[in-house]
């Protein structure tokens, strides 16, 4: 495993800093924020002023000083208020280039503190088709997930299923009162169960009575009525098969289906902790906990409803006890809608006043929804919320629009044009979601999303398959890979991204936030593109210097694969000329 050209860099500074008799904690260098001037920067001089007491101009020229005699360094200067700046010699990018190139990660080491991490994500419902809303939490999740684990985290994922709640004994109620009974369960699909509940819903809310019954049956169903048990696992296991088609074709993966009824027998002794540690309160029949109204006011948890159903806030909260118990999770991640906040709070909250989780972080990322053009969540055109299904549809139905038919290009056949037409839409929706900050809401471009320019999915799946046809052509003429040497600013700038693989990703890590993958990889595309427009390949003469690129070629290739990869996109071997 090779040290990145930023690790070895930071090693110089600490190197020096020790020598100097400086603190080596600001011996940080990053890329510079000033390109056109310099490679990198370090502000150590300006913290180290402050602890000293001394300018930070002079502390600067000291550090400068000794870093000019080191024969990978081209240049250093210090300007502004002490800022170094740095110029690295085209040698010292080279050879890092030829280290990243041999290496299997790419020069990305792996975590010195592996931990396990449980991740909660997707989140569906029983009876209810995956929507838009489903989208972001499932592909922002799986790409954090991907993340984690390429940093050498113990990942382990868990779906969550919603199969516990009152929607349970509003379908339970609605086939009774629809069928007289429950014998004819086992022949719904799922488009019958998720009618069942679209029209138990409307009922529920018109009729108090109604609304009442179900309650009632699902306070029963928790409490293990049999028949109701039976009906009840008939109604999950074909919700489950039909959301795990929705997952498989958007590439996620879960290593576990629990859902919240798994939780139902550690519910129990969540309630007794809480009456046993005396946080508990009935009030008006409930059971609740009232929270210490420090920040900010929060409403209290219910813990168990006046009828004797669990709530969502236990069920939460009895789930963390068992990640923790069972899983032995170091970290409990959550990927789910940003308007859960205050509910994760609570439930954290009181996972603590419980001491459910003294030594486990857990971590709400509250992602922002999909919005339509007048920034409202994503509408079909009727006013419906669009099922995940559709929209995959209509991005396919886009692709399919500018790709050739069977038989007009030559290898190809029905099945595997399909095929790459699922692989560039899905490609698109997702990279259209992770270039978002996951923070924030985006609006679906639907003319914009599947194109093969500008930021999408598909301009970076084109690039990969751009260098791939290169890479044909010399193995063809039976051109190999030679040792990289830079000669020109474009290489120059090329072979500096790629050398911040590694730091992007650590940070995409860190901060669990997949839009700095994405933005690298458009950046890194980009900067192959200008690269490939004034440094040709197979047309140089010079065969060292088209050695040379071709490696670079090759090592962009593989670092975007893998950065689609961390995105949960594929990255498909060849693309298709459209017809225009
Ligand atoms: N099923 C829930 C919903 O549709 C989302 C579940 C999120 N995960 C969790 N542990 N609460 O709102």
């Amino acid at each position: 495993m090779n040290l990145t050209l930023e690790k070895q860099l930071c090693l110089k500074f600490e190197n020096i800093f020790k020598n100097l008799g400086f603190d080596e904690k600001y011996a940080f260098v990053k890329p510079s924020d000033r390109p056109d001037l310099s490679d990198f920067q370090c502000n150590g001089a300006l913290a180290l002023s402050k602890i000293l007491k001394q300018n930070p101009r002079a502390i600067g020229e000291k550090i400068a000083e000794q870093l000019q005699k080191d024969t990978d360094v081209e240049s250093v200067s210090v300007d502004g208020p002490g800022f170094i700046n740095i110029k690295l010699k085209n040698a010292f990018i080279a050879e890092n280039m030829d280290a990243m190139a041999k290496d299997e990660r790419l020069n990305c080491a792996l975590t010195q503190t592996p931990k396990t991490v449980v991740m909660d994500f997707g989140g569906p419902n029983v009876a209810k088709a995956l929507h838009v809303g489903h989208l972001r939490s499932a592909v922002i999740g799986e790409s954090i997930r991907r993340i984690l684990c390429f940093a050498g985290h113990k990942v382990i994922s868990d779906v969550h299923f919603g199969d516990w709640g009152t929607p349970m004994g509003m379908i339970l109620a609605q086939i009774i009162f629809e069928d007289g009974n429950l014998s004819k369960v086992e022949t719904y699909d799922i488009e019958a169960i998720s009618a069942i509940y679209k029209r138990a819903n409307i009922r529920c809310k018109e009729d108090e009575k109604a609304a009442e019954t179900a309650r009632l049956m699902t306070a029963q169903l928790q409490n293990g009525n049999e028949e109701y048990i039976k009906a009840w696992k008939h109604l999950r296991a074909v919700s489950v098969s039909a959301v795990k088609q929705n997952y498989d074709e958007l590439n996620a993966n879960f290593d576990l289906w629990l859902g919240e009824s798994d939780a139902h027998k550690m519910c129990g002794t969540i309630v007794e902790m809480a009456q046993k540690q005396g946080i508990s309160e009935v009030d008006d029949g409930a059971t609740i906990i009232r929270l210490p109204q420090t920040n900010k006011p929060m409403p209290p948890v219910i813990l168990v409803k006046s009828d004797g159903g669990f709530g969502y806030q236990l069920t939460d909260i009895a789930t963390i006890k068992m990640r923790v118990d069972d899983l032995k999770a170091d970290e409990i991640i959550y990927v789910v809608d940003k308007r859960q906040s205050l509910h994760f709070e609570q439930v954290f909250e009181v996972a603590q006043m419980l001491g459910l989780a003294p030594k486990t972080e857990l971590k709400h990322i509250g992602f922002g929804t999909v919005n339509g053009r007048d920034g409202k969540p994503f509408k079909t055109r009727d006013g419906g919320v669009m099922n995940l299904k559709d929209l995959i549809e209509l991005s396919k139905d886009k692709v399919r629009a500018s790709m050739p038919e069977a038989g007009e290009v030559e290898g190809y056949n029905a099945k595997e044009i399909e095929e790459l037409v699922s692989q560039i839409a899905i490609g698109a929706i997702k990279f259209q979601d992770l270039k978002n900050p996951a923070q924030s809401g985006y609006v679906f471009e639907l003319d914009d999303f599947a194109k093969f320019d500008g930021k999408t999915g598909p301009y970076i799946q084109y690039a990969i398959a751009r260098i791939n046809s290169i890479l044909r052509k010399a193995a063809a003429n039976k051109l190999l890979e030679g040792r990289v040497i830079i000669s020109s600013e474009d290489e120059r700038n090329l072979a500096l991204k790629l050398a911040s693989f590694e730091s992007n990703v650590l940070r995409a890590a860190a901060l669990k936030e997949p839009s700095i993958i994405a933005d690298y990889a458009y950046t890194l595309a980009q900067l192959f593109s200008t690269f490939y427009n004034t440094c040709p390949i197979m047309s140089t003469e010079d065969k060292t210097t088209a050695q040379s690129r071709l490696k670079l070629a090759r090592l962009v290739r593989d670092v975007l694969k893998t950065a689609l990869k961390l995105l949960g996109i594929e990255a498909p071997e060849a693309m298709l000329k459209s017809k225009d």
